[in-house]
């Protein structure tokens, strides 16, 4: 090969790696437009809060929109902040119902879209606009239940962040085992300044019917259990809701709802779930100005289990939050990790294919970082020393979790039918 060719072929390569300059080079990827590339990714994964009347702080929809974000979008898409999901992608499952994080591909396509001069490409390309649902509309079909706020809460134009847990009664005179559950906020406006809301229940026995039900984040669909499983809402049994509210400039008022759909009378499910939390609050023992300070909390299931999701819950400190498996022969599974944000309180459910199916006596281990270093910039006192406490100044480190107990044959059904799903996966891949 003579020496020129080598050369011409060098200048080609680095020209590829030059995003703006791949476009004048035929053998590289042409800039992604707008219309083709980047709207589409939008709809999906940032328009349910970016648009008019939602939580996010800007309209993200139009070409004329985005535009002045862009350097904003690429350092949040880069650094995974947004759109809000924290699974620690390096680490154990992820497969989750409505995932909306960005693939690889999807950040390297904006990225290279704003670095290759943001062209606005083919006006008919652009895909026809996302329709979102009616606030009022119920996605789980209409509740036989509403459970509202007591009182209306009027969210001040201007304020600091409110969390908030607010009680409220059922009025359910038997146990009812529930099919499908949402909360949303309403009317109206609402829906701009709740942030977040987790709704739980409570009981007065401290029977393990409680825990969260359900959570409303922007985007979610509410959750509709699979056939046969259930949730056991106690007689008497109330309803906390979890609140963040944030202020958006005028005075907007919430009455938060969260509707419940039952299975008939007498229906006996074959599955019910139970929402527990494991935590070790007596050792959360976090000195002023430290980083990473650990602590380890374990529950044992006495019966085979399906895990179905998890909430990491800690507050301002809260770092990073790991779930592992201590299988009965000892072996150790990481499950997930977490790198915790305490502006989102977000359930992460399972896809059904990937969910955890664990034997009895296996360990779950949870372990929690927290950091009360001036380096943490939701921390309000890094000089004082902080534990366990309910206000939001103190701190927690709980791992919610839901999970139904299963039979000896269940369970070995269900083994079978995840190995022979897997290897079907496999297969699948191998083939050309
Ligand atoms: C679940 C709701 C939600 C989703 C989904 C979401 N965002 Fe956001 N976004 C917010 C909220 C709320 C804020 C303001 C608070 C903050 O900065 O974290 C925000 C802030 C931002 C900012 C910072 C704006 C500034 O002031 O500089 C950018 C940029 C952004 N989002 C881009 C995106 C992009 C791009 C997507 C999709 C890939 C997306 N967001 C998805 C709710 C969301």
């Amino acid at each position: 090969m003579s020496g020129r060719i080598v050369r011409a072929m060098l200048v080609l390569g680095a020209l590829g790696c030059i995003p703006g300059a791949a476009g004048a080079q035929p053998a590289a990827a042409p800039v992604p437009t707008f219309t083709k590339d980047v709207a589409p990714i939008l709809q999906r994964a940032c328009q349910s809060c970016h648009r008019t009347g939602s939580i996010g702080p800007m309209s993200l929809i139009s070409y004329e929109e985005v535009r002045p974000w862009t350097r904003s979008i690429r350092a949040r898409i880069s650094r995974r902040e947004m759109p809000p999901w924290h699974v620690d992608r390096t680490v154990g499952i992820q497969k989750f119902k409505d995932d909306p994080s960005l693939s690889d591909r999807e950040i390297a396509t904006i990225v290279a879209w704003i670095d290759g001069g943001m062209p606005r490409g083919n006006p008919a390309d652009m895909p026809r606009p996302r329709v979102f649902a009616d606030a009022e509309w119920w996605n789980i079909g209409t509740p036989d239940l509403i459970v509202t706020l007591p009182e209306e809460v009027v969210v001040a134009p201007a304020g600091p962040d409110w969390w908030a847990n607010i009680e409220a009664d059922t009025g359910l005179t038997e146990d009812r085992y529930i099919k499908a559950v949402e909360v949303k906020p309403g009317p109206g406006a609402a829906i701009k300044v709740v942030h977040h809301a987790v709704a739980s229940i409570v009981t007065t026995d401290g029977s393990p019917t409680g825990g969260t039900l359900v959570e409303y984040a922007v985007g979610k669909n509410g959750d509709i259990y699979p056939d046969g499983a259930a949730r056991l809402i106690k007689a008497g049994a109330g309803i906390n809701f979890n609140m963040h509210y944030h202020s958006v400039g005028e005075e907007v008022r919430d009455r938060t709802r969260l509707g419940i759909v039952f299975y008939p009378k007498g229906y006996v499910p074959k599955h019910v779930m139970r929402t527990i939390i494991i935590t070790n609050s007596d050792d959360l023992d976090i000195p002023a100005g430290a980083d990473d300070v650990r602590t380890d909390a374990y529950f044992k299931l006495d019966q085979h289990s399906r895990l179905v999701g998890f909430m990491p819950h800690m507050h301002n400190r809260g770092k990073r939050q790991c779930l592992e498996a201590i299988y009965p022969n000892m072996a150790v599974e990481q499950l997930n990790c977490v790198n915790y944000d305490f502006r989102w309180q977000i359930v992460y459910n399972y896809a059904d294919a990937a969910a955890p199916l664990l034997p009895a006596g296996t360990i779950l281990h949870v372990t929690s970082w927290h950091d009360n270093s001036a380096a943490n910039r939701s921390n309000p006192d890094p000089l004082n020393w902080v534990g366990f406490g309910q206000r939001t100044t103190d701190d927690m480190a709980r791992h919610w979790l839901t999970f139904y107990p299963m039979s000896d044959d269940e369970f070995r059904a269900q083994v079978t039918e995840r190995l022979a799903g897997q290897k079907q996966a496999t297969e699948g891949q191998g083939q050309p």
